[in-house]
């Protein structure tokens, strides 16, 4: 089985095939994703939040994302593998992000790299893409600006913000990445985005006019928070379904009926 490249990817926009992406970030739940057909598995730093029960993504390590990016490449064998970068990196020199890219590449192995922002960034993502680097862009609410946005807010109401988002999508297609996140902008920016960009867009809180979407691997499953965003569908009720079978498993330890004979050793 061959696995999706960036050119794959981008003729997804051209043949008008939606291009589909969860998170993963441990090999079983990259097994399944890889399973189900999911496109692109982006290890997310979101792991912040729903792995490391975090408030924010800014905690999380360069060691750490690979530590997980290289678990998720050992579960996936047709999906594109991508790596975010975690905060701290991209705000430095664009040699020492080549340097951590090079790092995430030769540790996880992985086909990928996810960096957050717009025109700021745009000189690092060309930095990259020169040296063989795919590049993943991600604009509108990017989770590691959340203390610069005061919360997890929908960007680009406003119409000097909208222009912002799309000039930051701009500079992020010219500076070579081959696709990019669009993350809780209104639903018709996001489409004028996609209209204006030749790389494919993935959205997230960004309507159904992108050429993709992403969702966070244990929101769709049902799995984490006590609210759901507007933007998410739960497609399981993970957590219930989870909870259910483990107070079984403590009953039938209590009751004495685990293990039965037929789990036992002769
Ligand atoms: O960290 C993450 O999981 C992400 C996606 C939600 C796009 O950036």
């Amino acid at each position: 089985m061959s696995r999706v490249t960036p050119q794959i990817i981008a003729r997804m926009k051209e043949t008008g095939h939606p291009i589909v992406s969860a998170t993963a970030y441990d090999y079983t739940f990259s097994q399944l994703v890889d399973r189900a057909g999911i496109d692109l598995i982006l290890v997310g730093d979101s792991l912040g939040m729903v792995i490391q029960g975090h408030d924010t993504t800014l905690p999380v390590t360069l060691d750490q994302m690979i530590y997980h990016t290289s678990a998720v490449v050992r579960g996936a064998r047709r999906a594109m593998v991508v790596c975010d970068f975690p905060f701290g990196v991209c705000q430095s020199a664009k040699e020492v992000v080549l340097a951590a890219a090079i790092r995430i590449f030769k540790e996880s192995h992985c086909d990928g790299v996810k960096i957050e922002g717009g025109e700021s960034v745009a000189e690092t993502i060309r930095h990259l893409t020169r040296q063989g680097i795919p590049v993943m862009g991600h604009v509108g609410l990017t989770p590691q600006s959340v203390k610069a946005f005061g919360g997890f807010k929908v960007q680009g109401r406003e119409e000097s913000a909208a222009r912002q988002i799309l000039a930051d999508a701009l500079a992020v297609e010219a500076a070579g990445a081959f696709v990019i996140v669009l993350e809780g902008i209104p639903s018709d920016l996001a489409g004028r985005i996609t209209e204006k960009l030749t790389i494919p867009t993935i959205g997230i809180g960004a309507g159904g006019a992108c050429d993709g979407q992403v969702l966070v691997l244990y929101d769709l499953l049902g799995l984490y928070g006590d609210v759901t965003p507007k933007f998410v569908k739960r497609y399981v009720e993970g957590a219930e379904t989870v909870g259910s079978a483990l107070e079984e498993y403590a009953q039938e330890v209590r009751e004495g009926r685990f293990p039965g004979p037929e789990h036992g050793f002769s």
